[in-house]
């Protein structure tokens, strides 16, 4: 049982965990080789991986290697894995091999494009984890983590159940919190079994879905020209194109350049950057802003099965905060049209939009526009491969609804919206949280946006027929979150800007305020439209709440897997 040599023990809180979990995870876990008459595991080829991990993980005859034959998941969560190996079981491991085992075991023992999307968000470190259809398991297994984590594995009855073991021994609070019942023991079974059953029964380890996948998974063949069409949230639409090429020697790894327009500001954006395709569709980058970028963007995207289009997250920030929803959609010959600006035309209104896309400028002219009844083209401002403006006008009595745009062959479905009026708006999150920081911990910063939406036919708020009128400027405020008599969160919390960012104050006690608190509260975020209002009472506004809470002061899910 080399692990837990009685040597390295030191009377350290680790080590208490690591006899706690002796006693809860019997030293056969690690090292016993699987049942001979047990051919449910997934064999193991690679060399590096045996001698990294066999030591312990004993192989058999078949090829398979205790626990890691017989269960599936993510990169990311191959490389918590393993990271869980080096701090807590005394693994040795440098960079490059650790890597080289994540790859081959996310691709030999990873999960099908099925599988991943529905816990796609914990690897796109989106802030609001997903409702999980089973409210009980839920509760149970999200007291320390998200959803996203669980529904991201795939593993034997054995596995799932060992996996309970593991949690108990190195995190023993689980039990109260989470795994146990209190009181006297009745007949039900406890939460932890009640959760066994269900994951092994909703997650085995083998699936058609990953038989199939396996049996025509092969390196993505993607390098190419490729439009981007992206949303940062509270900034707006953003329109460009990435070119992808192959890293000579591999079929896995490819650089890219990429340039891209925020479509409202007309800010424009050169990024090179580096990306490995994990089991034939699981893109993992990372792109840098020129010289001085640092941080980069963290890339996270879905290849398509038919490599024509992929999709995702692009984000940064020292808590994931900051990113961009984004499409990617192959380039060939033929003219793609990716988006309007703007996307929403007022009745008996004269605009000139602009038409994103690629392969445009050959079909640009006034009369290839097509913005459907309601809405003539005058004339074709510019034209560019990427850009064509083109000036419409609205007529008065113009149908309210969505326009398809056709552009020759090209074609938009609900480009643009014809309203009359904006009959209310909607800020969103509209739950949005950030964490104080910057002296020492970092901040957590909170975007927030304002779009504005017509009531629809029906004439009435909030209905499935309302029509998305799109981001809007606004002016926004904060206001007090009245929670306690004299609460003044207000002038401590930190400052919104005209953008709708919020940046929270420093971290610490502070002694400006009662009892030395922190700078955190809760306050409400107010938009106000139009942004300049003519008259006060045809002003529309909404607002949403804001929570400003302390720094995450651990964190046990660094992950990051895009560096080839
Ligand atoms: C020094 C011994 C040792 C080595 C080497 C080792 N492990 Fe482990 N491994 C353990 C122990 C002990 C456990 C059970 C406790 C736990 O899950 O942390 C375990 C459990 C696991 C599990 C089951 C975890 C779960 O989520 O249920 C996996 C998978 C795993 N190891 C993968 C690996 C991989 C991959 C390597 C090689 C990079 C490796 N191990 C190398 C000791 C080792
Ligand atoms: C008491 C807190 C707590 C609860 C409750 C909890 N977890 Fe965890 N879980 C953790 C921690 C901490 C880790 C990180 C372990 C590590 O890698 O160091 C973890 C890791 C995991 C992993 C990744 C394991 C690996 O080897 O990479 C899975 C899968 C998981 N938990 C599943 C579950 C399930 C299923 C439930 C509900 C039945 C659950 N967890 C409930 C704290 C908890």
């Amino acid at each position: 049982m080399p692990q837990f040599r009685v040597t390295r023990f030191t009377p350290s809180l680790t080590s208490m965990f690591a006899l706690l979990l002796t006693a809860a995870v019997p030293s056969f876990v690690a090292a016993q080789p699987p049942a001979a008459d047990d051919a449910t595991g997934i064999p193991i080829a690679s060399d590096t991986v045996r001698q990294t991990c066999g030591s312990c993980h004993r192989p058999d005859e078949a090829g398979r290697l205790s626990r890691i034959s017989f269960r599936r998941t993510t990169p990311e969560g191959w490389q918590q894995t393993i990271r869980r190996m080096v701090t807590l079981n005394g693994v040795d491991i440098d960079a490059d091999t650790a890597r080289e085992v994540v790859r081959y075991l996310a691709n030999t023992l990873g999960l099908a494009p099925e599988e991943a999307r529905p816990a796609a968000y914990e690897a796109e470190r989106r802030a609001d984890d997903q409702p999980y259809d089973d409210a009980e398991i839920q509760q149970i297994c999200t007291q320390c983590h998200s959803m996203g984590r669980v529904i991201s594995q795939r593993r034997t009855e054995e596995e799932w159940t060992l996996l309970m073991a593991m949690h108990r021994g190195y995190y023993p609070f689980a039990d109260f919190q989470a795994f146990r019942r209190s009181g006297p023991p009745g007949d039900e079974p406890q939460p932890v079994d009640q959760a066994i059953a269900h994951l092994s029964d909703r997650f085995p380890l083998h699936t058609p879905e990953w038989a199939a996948w396996s049996a025509t998974r092969r390196p993505a063949r993607i390098a190419g020209v490729w439009v981007v069409r992206g949303h940062a949230h509270g900034i707006g639409p953003v329109y460009g194109q990435m070119t992808i090429a192959a890293v000579p020697g591999t079929d896995d790894q490819f650089t890219t350049e990429t340039s891209y327009v925020y479509a409202r500001d007309g800010r424009q954006v050169e990024r090179q950057g580096r990306a490995i395709v994990y089991t034939g569709f699981q893109w993992r980058g990372r792109s840098l802003e020129g010289p001085d970028d640092t941080d980069g963007l963290r890339e996270v995207m879905m290849v398509e099965r038919d490599w024509q289009t992929m999709s995702g997250r692009w984000f940064t920030g020292a808590y994931d905060e900051v990113g961009l929803d984004v499409t990617l959609e192959r380039v060939t010959a033929s003219p793609v049209v990716t988006g309007v600006q703007p996307a929403s035309l007022a009745a008996g209104q004269t605009a000139t939009l602009q038409i994103r896309g690629a392969n445009l400028a050959a079909s640009a002219g006034a009369p290839n526009v097509d913005l459907g009844p309601g809405i003539s083209v005058l004339r074709v401002v510019a034209t560019a491969a990427d850009r064509v403006d083109v000036e419409v006008r609205v007529d008065a009595d113009a149908a309210v609804g969505r326009r398809d745009l056709f552009l020759e062959q090209a074609a938009l479905a609900g480009a643009v919206t014809v309203y009359d009026e904006v009959h209310r708006i909607a800020v969103t999150p509209e739950a949005g949280m950030a964490r104080v920081g910057g002296i020492r911990f970092p901040k957590q910063y909170q975007q927030f946006e304002a779009r504005a939406f017509h009531d629809g036919p029906d004439g009435e708020s909030e209905t499935d027929d309302d029509l998305d009128l799109g981001i809007v400027d606004v002016s926004w405020s904060l206001e007090e979150y009245a929670a306690t008599f004299g609460d003044d969160d207000l002038q401590h919390v930190g400052a919104l800007d005209a953008q709708g960012r919020f940046t929270p104050a420093v971290d610490g006690p502070n002694v400006e305020r009662s009892g030395n608190r922190n700078n955190v509260g809760d306050v409400w975020v107010v938009a106000t439209y139009p942004a300049t209002p003519d008259g006060a009472n045809d002003t529309l506004r909404a607002r949403a709440h804001l929570l400003v809470t302390v720094p995450l002061y651990l964190r046990w899910d660094p992950t990051a897997v895009e560096r080839p």
